[in-house]
């Protein structure tokens, strides 16, 4: 099978060496070799550590799409739109196979793509775009295809994850975690995607997709990044029994107006003893629940060049063997609509920080606040004294009760000039 690639950088020379070092173990188990024959980048002159000598180069990378030599175009430079949609485009319109690790481009472009896959009768394959080095779309696709899932979530972003547990065992603050994390290679230079949850809400709405048969809703996708979360959140959440991690979640709820899909990504508490509260670092996990098979965990490293290149050489191997269904598992046309699920209708604990004026009086008028709005609070933490006049720390842990009551205690607090700066609210994880 002779392949193109389109972006020689951390993914695609991974994907070259990879290829090179398993060419045996990956022809026994493809049935025929994998062979690159074109590739495309922006510099053609770049010393990738990687011997391009042997392949045709394109300067034009949908110039790959147009090549005779190529059955299957795999598309590494990322975007949502741009260059990296062309490639895609032309490849699945000229009737290539298209392998990608793009999360952007899927979630946004998904259903375009696997339609025109479908209408051309050619293979689109995505393992790499979520969660890395982890098999979980083969294992939501495939393992788990008999089962009605009640729900998927898991840490999703391993820039996130890295930079929540570095806080936790350092007690560094946030700004100079994330430094850290730049300067050793854990976070990009412009962070926004990670950070602000719109990576982690990519590769959410196409599990969501996946796990409950229905059309990728990136736009339905509720997003709270962790750039709010304080080392002081993280010690306090630690004295209480938890760690705070970014999780990304999906369900789908029968209500009476019909079914609506749950799709949420934002920092939560998770107790200790939760599997997830044990996945730290850069990895990622994901948990599915399944109406037969019970809990399911999928765990490992989320990004790398190796983690990646293994899930982008798995699906050229299953091109390779003729073992491909439809991109999202079921038809484009039979995918359902489902509206997305209103914010606050559902009841769960949550934790509540506050920064106060440190002052007679701020503790009545914040219970006061959530007795009014309907919120029962389970303990209440008040932390130290500050300096005179200074700020203090009030958190709080609520009974399970309606997120709408949090929002409308909270909003009965608005404009108060006790608090300094707006509360934090991380919902606590169910065991
Ligand atoms: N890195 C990971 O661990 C990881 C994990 C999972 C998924 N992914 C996804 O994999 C994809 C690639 O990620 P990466 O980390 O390998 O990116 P990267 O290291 O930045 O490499 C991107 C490659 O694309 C080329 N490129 C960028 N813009 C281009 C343009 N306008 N025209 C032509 N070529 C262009 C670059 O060319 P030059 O080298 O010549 O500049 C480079 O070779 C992205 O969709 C990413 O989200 C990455």
């Amino acid at each position: 099978m002779r392949i193109a690639i389109a972006g020689l950088g951390t993914v695609g020379v991974g994907v070259i060496r990879l290829l090179a070092t398993n060419a045996g173990i990956i022809a026994a188990r493809a049935g025929r070799r994998i062979e690159v024959v074109a590739v495309s980048a922006r510099d053609r002159g770049k010393d990738r550590g990687v011997d391009i000598a042997p392949f045709a180069w394109e300067d034009d990378m949908t110039a790959l799409a147009r090549r005779d030599d190529v059955d299957v175009v795999v598309e590494l430079v990322g975007g949502s739109d741009g260059p990296a949609l062309a490639c895609s485009r032309a490849a699945l319109a000229a009737g290539k196979g298209l392998v990608t690790a793009n999360k952007a481009m899927i979630a946004h472009h998904g259903l375009e793509l696997a339609g025109l896959a479908e209408a051309s009768n050619a293979p689109l394959k995505f393992e790499a775009a979520v969660a890395g080095g982890i098999p979980v779309i083969k294992g939501l696709r495939e393992g788990t295809s008999a089962n009605a899932l009640t729900k998927v979530y898991g840490i999703l972003n391993g820039t996130c994850n890295y930079i929540l547990s570095t806080m936790e065992r350092t007690g560094a603050d946030f700004a100079a975690v994330l430094a850290e994390a730049q300067a050793r290679g854990f976070a990009e230079a412009d962070p926004a995607f990670d950070i602000e949850g719109v990576d982690a809400a990519h590769k959410l709405a196409i599990l969501a997709a996946i796990g409950f048969g229905t059309r990728v809703d990136f736009a339905g996708v509720r997003i709270a990044g962790i750039t709010r979360v304080r080392a002081a959140d993280i010690a306090q959440a630690d004295a209480l029994g938890f760690v705070i991690r970014l999780v990304g979640e999906a369900d789908v709820e029968e209500t009476p107006q019909g079914a609506r899909l749950l799709q949420r990504v934002r920092p939560c508490l998770v107790a200790r003893g939760h599997p997830l509260s044990a996945v730290d670092g850069p990895t990622n996990a994901v948990v599915a629940e399944g109406n037969f098979s019970g809990r399911l965990l999928f765990q490992g490293a989320g990004a790398g060049d190796g983690p990646t290149a293994s899930a982008v050489a798995a699906d050229l191997i299953d091109i390779a063997r003729d073992e491909v269904g439809a991109p999202f598992s079921i038809p484009v046309a039979n995918l359902a609509a489902i509206p997305p699920a209103e914010p606050g209708e559902r009841t769960e604990r949550s934790y509540i920080r506050f920064m106060v004026k440190d002052r007679p009086g701020v503790l009545a008028e914040i219970t006061a606040a959530m007795r009014d709005g309907g919120v029962s609070i389970e303990s209440l933490i008040q932390q130290g004294r500050s300096a005179e006049g200074g700020e203090v720390m009030v958190a709080m842990v609520t009974h399970e009760g309606p997120e709408a009551n949090v929002a409308r205690a909270l909003a009965l607090l608005e404009g108060s000039d006790s608090l300094a700066g707006d509360p934090l609210v991380l919902p606590i994880l169910p065991l």
